[in-house]
């Protein structure tokens, strides 16, 4: 069990007193920390990436894409609510540039420092989760798994595009990002794929995975489809992030030979 506060005891609340001499219970500093450590735990980011900040995110030296995304990240954890008008972000840019960092520790911020209600979710989780939760009754599916997607004031939905095309797929990520668009909600999310518009035909077979699709140059427009990625720009700002594969980076300090 955590140490009971020095200040409270546990109690929750401390006595003060006024200038007049009153006294009065008031709510412990401690309250605060722990609704945001139990928001922490709710947003279900995973364990690589909790602790992550913007801090952390380094831009010295890299592509100025890094750099500016960081500075964007930075000014919108800043001014939440009000500076982006409910408008959301599209971090776009392949492997190892450190979207997820970016993302997580976006959302990381907004929980302690905005006391939002956040969600993290892997877009091929989500669908995932959905299918199998999937109940003849619309309404039992979306109270069960999509309400709180609906609901979070902030989202993020990490790898768009990651999970094989389908119409089903399709209808379920319209209707998520649809609903939050009505409702206001910010959304943050990451993809791997071009911005640009389909290139491949809708008959043509796709490949089952993201890496392969990705090898035959799919877009953010096959992947989504063109309706979905234009409403995308109409609530969220797009960030292009280049550079050097960060994580290779990783490997190569881990794996250097001696
Ligand atoms: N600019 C950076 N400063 C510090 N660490 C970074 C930076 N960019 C990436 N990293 C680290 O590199 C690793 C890979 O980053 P991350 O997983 O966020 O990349 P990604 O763009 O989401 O890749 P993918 O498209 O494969 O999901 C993480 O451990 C992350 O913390
Ligand atoms: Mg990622
Ligand atoms: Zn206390």
């Amino acid at each position: 069990m955590a140490e009971a506060c020095s200040i409270c005891e546990g109690t929750g609340l401390h006595v003060v007193t006024g200038e007049n001499g009153d006294r009065f219970a008031q709510e412990c500093s401690c309250q605060l920390q722990l609704r945001i450590n139990r928001k922490l735990e709710r947003a279900g980011i995973p364990a690589r990436f909790r602790g992550k900040s913007l801090e952390s995110y380094k831009a010295e030296g890299k592509h100025a894409s890094i750099f500016a995304a960081k500075n964007f990240a930075k000014r919108f954890v800043d001014t939440y609510p009000f500076g982006m008008k409910g408008i959301g972000v599209v971090l776009v840019g392949s492997s190892g540039l450190g979207k997820t960092h970016l993302a997580a520790s976006m959302l990381q911020a907004l929980i302690v420092e905005k006391q939002v209600r956040g969600l993290f979710f892997d877009y091929q989780e989500l669908l995932k989760l959905i299918q199998n939760s999937y109940n003849p009754s619309v309404a039992a599916t979306e109270l069960g798994v999509l309400q709180p997607v609906f609901e979070a004031e902030v989202l993020v939905l990490d790898d768009l595009g990651s999970t094989r095309p389908t119409d089903w797929v399709w209808d379920t990520v319209s209707h998520i990002v649809n609903s939050r668009y009505n409702r206001d909600r910010t959304t943050i999310l990451t993809t791997n794929f071009a911005d640009e518009p389909a290139v491949w035909s809708e008959s043509a077979a796709q490949p089952a995975g993201a890496f392969a699709a990705m090898r035959r140059g799919e877009t953010l427009g096959d992947r989504i489809g063109e309706r979905m990625r234009s409403r995308l720009h109409e609530m969220c700002e797009f960030l292009v992030l280049e550079g050097e594969d960060q994580r290779q980076g990783e490997y190569r300090a881990q794996f250097r030979p001696l």
